[in-house]
């Protein structure tokens, strides 16, 4: 059987779950289960990038993760980033075949320290900032897989990692990392309900998404509420507002209350009412069995941490794999983990300890140390 190609994605604990970033990346990632051998992972050492309080990052990885377990992502597919701690040893590694001049030209990074800038009383930009791209790097490359289903803000990033591993293979001698592809899938683009000209995004503040995991009231509201008309439409055009609605019908794959509304529409007959409830209908069905998923983890909350951290010890296998042929590549040394089956003092730690005392402090002779050791 042909070995299945690998994709890798991940996110950052930072926002919540909205319908956004289910439709436009979570879903995807929930289908490519059937095709590919995927890792998703929810990367805590990203999430220190912007201010944080070391609380919050906890509570929201385990939130994360027990969110992408209840919308359908494999429990054995899910790692968190601090529990595969290589990743910021390679990122090291990483960083010594990363351009400066390329780093200095990531638009994320100018995105975002503006972004902080303007807020003005928290103006502090941290380096992890703008090294972060090579963080995400390692993340790829350390499980060597083919695909990143990336969106296009992701797009700069994607290639800076493949220009790292193109280097380091070159400089090595040898084809060691896997050069990663985008993974482009047409995924629906869903607008802010409260202001349809920007992005459903968590940073722009809560009325600028709507949450997967919201009380149903609540979804019912937001959606009730969404702006229609802005008054710029042109004659004959669909505004942006009801477009958006229309586009969230179909991501939530109501196709029949899509079809009949959008013949309304074409008639002239469409009512905003009626392709509000349908929306509300349609988000709310995919909210209550995502919730009802998340009860049930929560209620085996021991359970669930273990088995991620779990999946998560799995998956640091292939990670320590690769850091340890990236040292010896590079010339670095590795750490040899003591055998935990031998006894704790072994006879080469006994000689260790041998050379420690005879060019330390006191003389121990060897025979010494055997008795103690077998003793
Ligand atoms: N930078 C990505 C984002 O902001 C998150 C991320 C970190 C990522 N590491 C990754 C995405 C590796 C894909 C692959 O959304």
């Amino acid at each position: 059987m042909k070995k299945k190609k690998s994709v890798l994605s991940c996110i950052q604990p930072t926002g919540n779950l909205h319908f956004g970033r289910y439709f436009g990346a979570v879903e995807n990632w929930v289908n490519l289960q059937g095709q590919y051998d995927c890792k998703y992972g929810v990367v805590d050492y990203h999430a220190m990038t912007m201010p944080f309080s070391p609380k919050k990052l906890k509570e929201n990885a385990w939130d994360v993760a027990f969110n992408l377990i209840a919308t359908g992502i494999h429990p054995h597919n899910v790692f968190m980033q601090s529990l595969c701690p290589e990743h910021t040893e390679l990122s090291w590694v990483l960083s010594c075949f990363a351009s400066y001049g390329q780093m200095t030209r990531m638009t994320q990074f100018k995105d975002k320290s503006n972004q902080n800038k303007e807020k003005g009383e928290d103006a502090f930009i941290s380096t992890g900032l703008f090294t972060y791209p090579i963080l995400q790097a390692a993340d790829i490359l350390i499980y060597k897989a083919d695909y990143v289903p990336v969106g296009k803000d992701q797009e700069q990033h994607l290639e800076l990692s493949r220009n790292i591993a193109q280097r380091f293979n070159n400089q090595m001698r040898k084809e060691f990392f896997v050069l990663p592809e985008p993974l482009f899938t047409e995924v629906p683009k869903v607008m802010s309900t409260a202001d349809p000209t920007r992005k459903m995004s968590a940073s722009a503040g809560e009325k600028h998404n709507i949450d997967v995991f919201g009380e149903e009231q609540r979804i019912r509201k937001q959606v009730k509420s969404a702006v229609t008309d802005t008054g710029e439409t042109k004659e004959g055009e669909m505004s942006a507002g009801v477009a958006n609605l229309f586009e969230l019908l179909r991501a939530a794959k109501a196709m029949e209350a899509y079809e009949s509304l959008t013949t309304d529409y074409q008639g002239g007959r469409l009512k905003y009412v009626d392709l509000k409830q349908a929306v509300a209908d349609a988000l709310v069905a995919i909210s209550a069995r995502f919730r009802e998923r998340k009860a049930d983890l929560l209620s085996n909350k021991r359970a669930t941490k273990d088995l991620i951290k779990t999946s998560s010890a799995e998956i640091r296998k292939k990670a320590q794999e690769t850091i340890k042929e990236v040292k010896e590549l590079s010339g670095l040394l590795n750490v040899k983990f003591e055998d935990k089956k031998a006894p704790l003092f072994s006879f080469v730690s006994g000689k260790r300890e041998y050379l420690y005392k005879k060019y330390g402090a006191s003389s121990i002779k060897v025979t010494d140390l055997k008795k103690t050791v077998i003793k």
